[in-house]
């Protein structure tokens, strides 16, 4: 017997996502900005949420100028009740958005903990519930989770961040396995540290929490881990969650792509 192929033709390996929408969350951020970019660089109609509107018209700018299609949508995710909404009828669902706060955890404020949690945990399930009524409807769907090497592993004086992105992972592979049998696929990027404004805003804090002047906190915090001593691009990042959105990775689901440097090969 011969098995038929489940793949496209060979070599049809690019991205089209035309006729596709796509919702990528956190959107007017610097990872987040990148994939809503990518996405519609492939031809989806991008629905761009974050709570900055100055950050989204900025990138609804900057796709109209390489003719693409990004729809800003103005909206705090720790309103659930509206995430979940706003995931309604999406086909590839990007869930990115994300903050940070560097504290020991005798010093770490509950509700910081409670709200880290609320926009990096429960609204991805909130926005994932949403979704995927309409993609096991076409039998067809992607999700990607924006993870982070503190998804694999710890580091001191991120309680809240670290356990919200072992969470996300956890639901990503719940994810994978309910929704294969309707060709949905879900996954992690794992990212190391990234050129971003999150990064940037954080190297105060780093160094306060380490009692080192900002200047060597890149190389001795950040990056100690770190086989390659740079920071990744957010547009690398990007490249990965297209990957996972495209027509060769339909096999791809329940896992990690890991974009560390060689963090985690330690
Ligand atoms: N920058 C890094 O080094 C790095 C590394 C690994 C993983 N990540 C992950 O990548 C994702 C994006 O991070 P980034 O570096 O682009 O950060 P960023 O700060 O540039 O962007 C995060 C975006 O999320 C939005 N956001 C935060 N809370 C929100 C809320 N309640 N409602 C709506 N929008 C909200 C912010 O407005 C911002 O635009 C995050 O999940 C982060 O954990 C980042």
């Amino acid at each position: 017997m011969t098995v038929p192929r489940a793949l496209p033709a060979p070599h049809a390996s690019s991205l089209d996502l035309g006729g596709r929408t796509a919702l990528v969350t956190g959107a007017a951020g610097g990872i987040g900005r990148a994939c809503a970019l990518r996405l519609a660089a492939a031809g989806a109609k991008v629905r761009a949420v974050d709570r900055d509107a100055t950050g989204l018209e900025s990138l609804a700018e900057a796709a109209r100028d390489l003719g693409g299609t990004v729809e800003p949508h103005v909206l705090d995710l720790t309103d659930l009740d509206a995430a979940e909404l706003a995931a309604a009828g999406t086909d590839v669902l990007v869930n990115n958005a994300g903050i940070q706060l560097v504290r020991p955890i005798e010093e770490f404020p509950p509700d910081v903990f409670h709200t880290v949690l609320t926009v990096m945990l429960e609204a991805p399930f909130r926005l994932i519930r949403g979704a995927l009524p309409h993609m096991y409807g076409q039998g067809w769907g992607r999700i990607v989770n924006v993870s982070s090497v503190h998804g694999l592993r710890a580091s001191a004086y991120k309680s809240a961040y670290v356990a919200a992105k072992h969470g996300l992972e956890g639901l990503s592979k719940t994810t994978a396995l309910e929704g294969a049998p309707h060709g949905v696929t879900s996954n992690c990027v794992n990212p190391g540290y990234v050129r971003t404004p999150l990064v940037e805003k954080q190297i105060a804090d780093q160094a306060r929490a380490h009692s080192l002047p900002e200047e060597r906190v890149l190389s001795e915090v950040l990056l100690q881990d770190s086989a390659v001593k740079r920071l990744i691009e957010p547009e690398e990042v990007a490249e990965a969650v297209a990957y996972l959105c495209g027509p060769r990775a339909s096999f791809v689901t329940g896992t990690s792509l890991v974009l560390d440097g060689g963090w985690t090969a330690h």
